[in-house]
């Protein structure tokens, strides 16, 4: 029997990994989990509870209250969520806290998608096939910038551009490249293309 498809994509923030994931997740029928959202949720509840971004203690007591209905709060795309996750992501004691719900997702008996920073090693190091997706720093802000515009939110492509530089240092402890991992530049390619290279790779893989 074969072992059941689970597709790890890892790689920095506007990437494009999410959009992938989810584009893999439907052509394979899998469940996909955006673990992105999961840091953004306890970013988000630090937010609504007034506390100290930098109060690790306090993010792991939250992370250790993690509640799944959390994650259909809409506020959490917002780029405000997305800044203090990346704050609270950087603690020890939140990543273990909400390292068992991805675990559990990942080992579902007929497989799924998981797109993160970490997935490919620590979540699910057992995954027949990683992905390890990324792009220039700039073309990543575009995108980022065009898709918040499109949310509605006032903000210029130079601000999220800082923002990127300043996120992807913070994450850079958390973001391992597995050293199985097929990598992917998204530079300058479309999301077709992008769809199109991660397929040829997987069947080469697994599938
Ligand atoms: O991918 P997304 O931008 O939603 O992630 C928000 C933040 O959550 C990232 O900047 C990162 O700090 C953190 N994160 C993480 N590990 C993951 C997913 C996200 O540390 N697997």
């Amino acid at each position: 029997m074969k072992p059941p498809l689970v597709i790890a994509v890892d790689g920095p923030a506007a990437s494009g990994k999410g959009t992938l994931a989810k584009r893999l997740a439907a052509h394979y029928g899998l469940p996909v989990l955006d673990t992105g959202l999961l840091y953004r949720a306890v970013g988000q509840k630090m937010r609504d509870e007034n506390r100290d971004l930098d109060d690790g203690a306090m993010a792991g007591d939250i992370a250790s209250r993690f509640d799944a209905a959390w994650l259909d709060d809409p506020r959490l795309r917002e780029r405000k969520a997305g800044e203090a996750a990346s704050r609270v992501a950087s603690v020890p004691s939140v990543r273990l806290a909400l390292r068992q719900f991805q675990q559990d997702f990942a080992r579902q008996p007929g497989g799924a998608v998981l797109d993160g920073r970490d997935i490919g090693t620590v979540i699910a190091p057992f995954a027949p096939v990683k992905l390890w997706i990324d792009a220039d720093v700039a073309v990543r802000a575009n995108r980022r910038y065009r898709e918040l515009v499109s949310r509605g939110e006032d903000v210029t492509e130079a601000v999220i551009l800082a923002d990127l530089v300043a996120r992807d240092a913070r994450d850079a402890p958390n973001m391992a490249i597995a050293p199985d991992a097929i990598r992917i530049d998204t530079s300058a390619m479309d999301v077709e293309a992008v769809f199109a290279s991660a397929l040829g790779a997987i069947k080469g893989r697994a599938a």
